[in-house]
């Protein structure tokens, strides 16, 4: 199957980015249940579309002061209001930022193996060529690292997910044997 890319995609407006990071979305989302079982501390973990933190700060505290997060986004308003709020939760020394230009590798900061799992939340849709970002995790993730994918149900439709999924496979994640409590939309994959 070739690689499609497709039509350039709006991203979320920055100006969004506090609504999103803001305390009352742990009301609906709270980040902890669905990040925990499979954050362990000393971890390497890297998040491309992160944000404002919303689960950035999470899980900086899941991995504990011997690991480390790395948090990436295409917007540096993004990324200026995560490291705000990382600083506020005394969380920023264990995040490493980057912003990435259109047309770079999304984890050029990530030195290639070195994470343990990479979380992409609520961001996959965004992306014009999903190939290249999860062939770009499939070198950031070491051998037998994993994936977590949630996408926004409803926004995005379940073909649409399955499609993704298809995309991760030929990057070369494999469809791990745990679900992904509560999630629709939602996979844990494996770095084949
Ligand atoms: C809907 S927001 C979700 C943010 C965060 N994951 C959350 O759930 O609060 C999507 C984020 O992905 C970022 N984004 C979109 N395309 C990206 C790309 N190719 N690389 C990195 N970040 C991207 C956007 O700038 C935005 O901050």
């Amino acid at each position: 199957m070739t690689t499609k890319t497709r039509s350039p995609i709006s991203v979320c407006p920055w100006w969004l980015g506090p609504f999103l990071a803001s305390p009352l979305r742990r009301l609906v989302e709270p980040p902890e249940p669905l990040l925990r079982p499979f954050v362990r501390p000393g971890m390497t973990v890297v998040e491309p579309g992160c944000g404002m933190g919303y689960f950035t700060i999470p899980l900086a505290r899941l991995v504990g002061p011997a690991g480390r997060v790395y948090a990436i986004d295409v917007q540096p308003r993004m990324i200026n209001g995560l490291v705000r709020r990382a600083r506020r939760a005394g969380m920023l020394d264990r995040i490493s930022t980057a912003v990435v230009q259109p047309g770079e590798s999304t984890t050029q900061s990530v030195p290639p193996g070195a994470a343990d799992l990479a979380v992409v939340i609520h961001m996959l849709h965004e992306v014009p060529d999903q190939a290249a970002l999860l062939r770009a995790l499939h070198q950031a993730v070491k051998p037998g690292g994993e994936l977590l994918v949630v996408e926004p149900n409803g926004h995005v439709s379940a073909d649409g997910f399955a499609a993704s999924l298809g995309l991760a496979a030929e990057a070369g994640f494999r469809r791990s044997t745990r679900d992904v409590s509560g999630r629709a939309l939602g996979a844990l994959l494996v770095r084949a």
